[in-house]
């Protein structure tokens, strides 16, 4: 696709400032700043901390992305930005950087949802998506199943997380196990060295629960065990065993989401997994969604995990699929949208 439309992308609904560029289906750079280390200390993203480094990381990350793929400004074709949900000051950065970078340029906007683009990055990575595709999305902020007719028009939810979030339940457990923020990776990490041996629950997953959320997920309770679990460990004096702990509730995490997205597909008649989000760069989910999976007769799909986490080839990703089907483009006018629903792809 030499002559494919060029994209840029940028993503600012959280911590990272990505700008990515994507020619038609092809990733050509990814370029990242975090403020990630601003935020370690609080134990979670602080807003205006977050907005003030968007401020700060976007004119020399788009030269660095710009650099990095070989191309300049004026090669861009259109311009992809996260329009929502997210952050709505950090959101602001992106889209107002977008908005003048498109009207500069004089080419389309296209501001699309956060979540459909962590579906669409792995078009990058393993080419198109087949339609329909049944995508889980586990991140910190969200935790869905989708259906997934079209990634440029038609996102259909099927269920969501009822309480936490997935990589939510990552981050306060290893806060619990005084592991560092955000917790996922050290978790994961830590639960190489540990051993199943504490059956948390996994909740919405038995009799009513089920029948009402088939495809719901809740982490807070499994949350809550885990506290008491420690909590009680620390009262009886005793020390805390943090790699079984996070072996165990990672086990306790993966399990329900990947029995959840399996049978989804198969009530769905799908036969395509797509994972994305932050927590979908976990080890443990990757293998055990693969095993499952591969006894299903489910063909899985998950980006390498720096595409997982959040990054701008993602909104350069669905930019350019939008482009490529004739989407039309967004007004200049958009808002940043802190709580657009999963099922509006564009803005
Ligand atoms: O998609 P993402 O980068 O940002 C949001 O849109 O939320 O996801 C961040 C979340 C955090 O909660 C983080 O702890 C989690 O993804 N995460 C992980 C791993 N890497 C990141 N969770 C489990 N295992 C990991 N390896
Ligand atoms: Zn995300």
């Amino acid at each position: 696709m030499a002559d494919a439309p060029l994209v840029l992308g940028i993503e600012t609904s959280c911590d990272e400032t990505g700008v990515g560029l994507v020619r038609g289906e092809t990733l050509l750079f990814d370029a990242i700043a975090s403020s990630v280390d601003e935020h370690a200390r609080f134990g979670g993203v602080v807003p205006e901390v977050a907005s003030r480094a968007h401020l700060e990381a976007m004119v020399p990350t788009i030269e660095r992305a710009c650099r990095e793929a070989g191309v300049t400004l004026r090669d861009v074709d259109a311009v992809a930005v996260t329009a929502g949900p997210g952050l709505a000051g950090a959101l602001m950065v992106g889209v107002a950087s977008a908005k003048a970078l498109a009207l500069a340029l004089g080419v389309p906007l296209h501001g699309v949802n956060h979540l459909a683009s962590h579906v669409a990055v792995d078009i990058v990575e393993h080419g198109p998506l087949p339609e329909p595709t049944l995508a889980m999305l586990v991140s910190g902020g969200h935790s869905s199943l989708l259906l997934v007719p079209d990634v440029t028009h038609d996102v259909r939810s099927l269920g969501s997380t009822i309480d936490d979030a997935a990589g939510e339940a990552f981050d306060k457990v290893a806060r619990v196990l005084g592991l560092p923020f955000p917790g996922g990776p050290h978790i994961d990490r830590a639960a190489r060295d540990g051993a199943v041996v504490i059956d948390f629950p996994r909740g919405l997953t038995t009799g009513r629960d089920m029948e009402r959320h088939r495809f719901d997920f809740s982490f807070s309770g499994l949350k809550t065990a885990v506290s008491r679990w420690v909590a009680a460990r620390e009262a009886a004096g005793e020390a805390v065993p943090v790699a079984d702990v996070a072996a165990s509730f990672q086990e306790a995490v993966t399990d329900v989401l990947t029995r959840k997205a399996i049978l989804a597909c198969r009530e769905h008649g799908v036969g395509h997994l797509q994972i994305g989000g932050g927590v979908a760069a976990n080890s443990r989910l990757r293998a055990m969604a693969q095993e499952r999976c591969d006894d299903a007769g489910i063909e899985l799909r998950v980006p390498r995990p720096g595409l997982c986490t959040d990054n701008g080839a993602m909104v350069a990703a669905l930019g350019a699929q939008m482009v490529l089907k004739g989407r039309p483009a967004s007004d200049l006018g958009i808002p940043a949208d802190s709580s657009m629903p999963v099922t509006d792809v564009s803005a």
